[in-house]
């Protein structure tokens, strides 16, 4: 069993970028009556505390959600995102930081369902200890396994609702997780082909990182979108996540525009150094 724990690195660069893109697209899917499903395949904890000795251990969050809290200037993708951090810290200090299956949690409306995965057993439990403190509603739309995310997923593709989004988000301890999350995708959209998919992945000094973003471009889809943010060089020692990437299938057709202007901005502001830099890429395959 790996080790990761996402606690050390909540709130970070990485999380900034994962999750306000995974709230954007959350409320596009909200704009419509008709139910939606989340199925995030690897859902870690669920909830953070910043305070806690392994959030501080790397204070992760200061370099991450924290240089964004107080700023005035925040552009559009951004605000909604620190206004749902914001959701968890009532008392104006950054002390909660809310994962994906929260954010999920408080963008779905009482007929949208969510899936969760996670294999790790003391995050699972602290998933499932976290719900239970949750109202009937949330816990009457959510179901958790504990059991491997990429094969999981495929027993919910298509979704009763045909509408609906996954998150993929391994921690990469292993380096197969590269080669899975492209099987997966392509899994995922032969069965699901309208869903949109959301893949994240790390900036480390490993080939897998930069070869699997090029394969999932390939993929026969009808548009895809890919968004990447350098925070500093690439460390000298080889070790450490130097940025990340979101690289997502049948996109939202606003969150092109809206990472137009956030991602200049993150990359002023999360800058580490003279390296910081981002990408966005978008293609429509018109064929499909
Ligand atoms: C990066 S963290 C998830 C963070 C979470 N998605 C968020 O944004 O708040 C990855 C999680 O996946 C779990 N995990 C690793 N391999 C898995 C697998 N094959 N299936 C399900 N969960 C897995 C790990 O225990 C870890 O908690």
């Amino acid at each position: 069993m790996f080790s990761y724990r996402h606690a050390f690195h909540a709130g970070n660069h990485a999380d900034v970028l994962k999750h306000a893109i995974l709230i954007h697209m959350l409320d596009y899917f909200g704009k419509k009556e008709a139910p939606y499903w989340v199925i995030d395949t690897h859902a870690g904890a669920g909830l953070y505390r910043l305070d806690s000795d392994w959030a501080a251990k790397n204070a992760e969050a200061a370099g991450g959600v924290g240089l964004l809290w107080q700023r005035d200037d925040l552009p559009p993708l951004l605000a909604r995102y620190v206004e749902c951090v914001l959701g968890y810290n009532a008392d104006g200090r950054l002390r909660h930081y809310p994962g994906s299956p929260w954010l999920a949690l408080d963008a779905l409306r009482g007929h949208d369902r969510l899936r969760l995965f996670e294999m790790h057993p003391t995050e699972a439990e602290v998933l499932v200890g976290n719900l239970e403190h949750m109202d009937r509603g949330a816990l009457r739309q959510t179901t958790v396994f504990d059991t491997d995310g990429f094969e999981g997923m495929k027993s919910l593709l298509p979704p009763p609702t045909r509408r609906g989004m996954v998150l993929i988000d391994p921690s990469y301890e292993d380096k197969q997780d590269y080669r899975r999350v492209v099987t997966a995708v392509k899994e995922g959209v032969k069965r699901f082909a309208t869903g949109s998919f959301a893949v994240w992945y790390p900036q480390v000094q490993r080939r897998e990182s930069s070869e699997m973003p090029r394969q999932l471009e390939k993929l026969d889809v009808k548009s895809w979108l890919h968004a990447s943010l350098s925070v500093r060089k690439p460390a000298t020692d080889g070790f450490g996540l130097h940025g990340s990437g979101m690289f997502i299938v049948n996109p939202p057709w606003t969150l092109h525009d809206e990472l137009k202007t956030a991602l200049p901005w993150l990359k002023k502001v999360l800058a580490q150094d003279e390296r910081a830099a981002f990408t966005l890429d978008y293609r429509e395959n018109a064929a499909k």
